[in-house]
């Protein structure tokens, strides 16, 4: 492997904060990488109204990998980044595949009484190209006591198909090898019909994979209750949107929760970022946990087959969650550094 071609996207509020970290920590595991950032975000729209300028997303193809912090700002009405900008470069760049571990680390405090680490380690495999994300929608009458707003949901035999594909093959691969639908099949007839047949269908492709279901609502109270049940969960992108903050809010919170966006044939590179968003509430205070974004660079190192350093990174991390509780309070770049410093010594 030479030199790995990174694009970085910083974005708003704590991304800039947090990105400076995970940078920090991939130099710091003697990771080649070249580096060009990109100013994407609130700043940019402001300056020229863009978002994602075409010339820049066939740019960004060219790279091995993405970096992104977090994108969306309070000076933008809410969507324009979002959509405009995250969304389509998951869409563009067909990351059907949103892959969020949710894993309690050794030492680190969860809210569920009782719990370990042997109880709280799943991956949700989260669609992440179709569902309500990418469906149109409309409104009439807008402002008027008889408006309707229609938000529909998109999910193709093909996209399904490929998602819980990769989700079988992800649970072989764990030790439980257990794979659990989560969607609404019972009120959401016709979407959780075909992600049900799409199980079913692919099932007997993985005999030795345990198969289960469990409506999202109930899972959401699992998450909270008992979640051991799970070990990869395959799920639509709206459902897993929401059951990885719950995820994140189990293993530890929400500064620690990592993400890729995969698109695990490699016809366009894959984007790493934290599963939380750009913090405006704590931004500009050097407040925010960098370590979701370490971890996610962690991530992209394993993606990209650098399978030692991504271990060195995430072990280090591991570390340092295990004294965490006696480090005091550690600004955004004194855990940036303390990391960093794990991984090189
Ligand atoms: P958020 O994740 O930004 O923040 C929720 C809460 O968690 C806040 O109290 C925040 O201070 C805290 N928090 C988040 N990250 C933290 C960290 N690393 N360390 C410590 N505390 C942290 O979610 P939100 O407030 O709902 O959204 C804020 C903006 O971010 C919105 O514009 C939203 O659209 C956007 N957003 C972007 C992404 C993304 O880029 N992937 C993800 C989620 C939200
Ligand atoms: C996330 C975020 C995004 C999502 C938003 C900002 C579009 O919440 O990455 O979890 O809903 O996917
Ligand atoms: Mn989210």
């Amino acid at each position: 492997h030479g030199t790995l071609k990174l694009a970085v996207i910083p974005g708003d509020g704590i991304g800039t904060e947090v990105v400076a970290e995970g940078l920090k920590v991939l130099d710091a595991a003697g990771v080649k990488a070249e580096t060009t950032t990109y100013d994407l975000g609130a700043k940019r729209y402001h300056a020229t109204g863009e978002t994602l300028p075409d010339s820049v997303l066939e740019e960004l193809r060219g790279y091995d990998a993405i970096l992104l912090g977090a994108v969306g700002d309070p000076s933008v009405p809410p969507g324009v980044l979002e959509r405009d900008l995250l969304l389509r470069l998951r869409f563009e760049l067909d990351h059907y595949v949103n892959l969020r571990p949710v894993k309690l680390f050794p030492g680190v405090t969860t809210p569920i009484a009782g719990a370990g680490p042997e109880d709280i380690d799943m991956v949700v495999v989260r669609e992440g190209t179709e569902g309500p994300y990418a469906g149109a929608g409309g409104v009439l009458r807008r402002g008027t006591p008889h408006e309707i707003a229609t938000q529909e949901s998109f999910n193709t035999a093909y996209g399904v198909a490929r998602v819980v594909r990769y989700a079988f093959a992800k649970a072989q691969a764990r030790p439980r090898k257990k794979l659990t639908l989560v969607h609404k099949t019972n009120v959401l007839t016709y979407a959780g019909d075909l992600w049900m047949r799409t199980v079913e269908s692919i099932a007997p492709e993985f005999p030795d994979v345990t198969v289960d279901y469990c409506h999202v609502d109930a899972a959401s109270m699992f998450f909270v209750t008992q979640p051991s049940r799970f070990d990869v969960i395959v799920t639509d992108n709206l459902f897993g949107d929401i059951l990885t903050d719950i995820g994140a809010a189990i293993a530890g919170g929400i500064g620690l929760a990592a993400s890729g966006n995969v698109n695990p044939e490699r016809t366009a590179p894959s984007m790493f970022e934290p599963v939380h968003g750009s913090a405006p509430d704590i931004a500009g205070q050097g407040k925010a946990d960098p370590t979701a974004t370490v971890l996610s660079v962690a991530m992209m190192l394993d993606h990209l087959g650098l399978t030692e350093a991504a271990a060195r990174v995430e072990r280090a991390v591991a570390a340092d969650l295990a004294e965490r509780a006696g480090a005091g309070t550690r600004s955004t770049s004194q855990i940036g550094d303390d990391i960093a410093k794990r991984v090189a010594g």
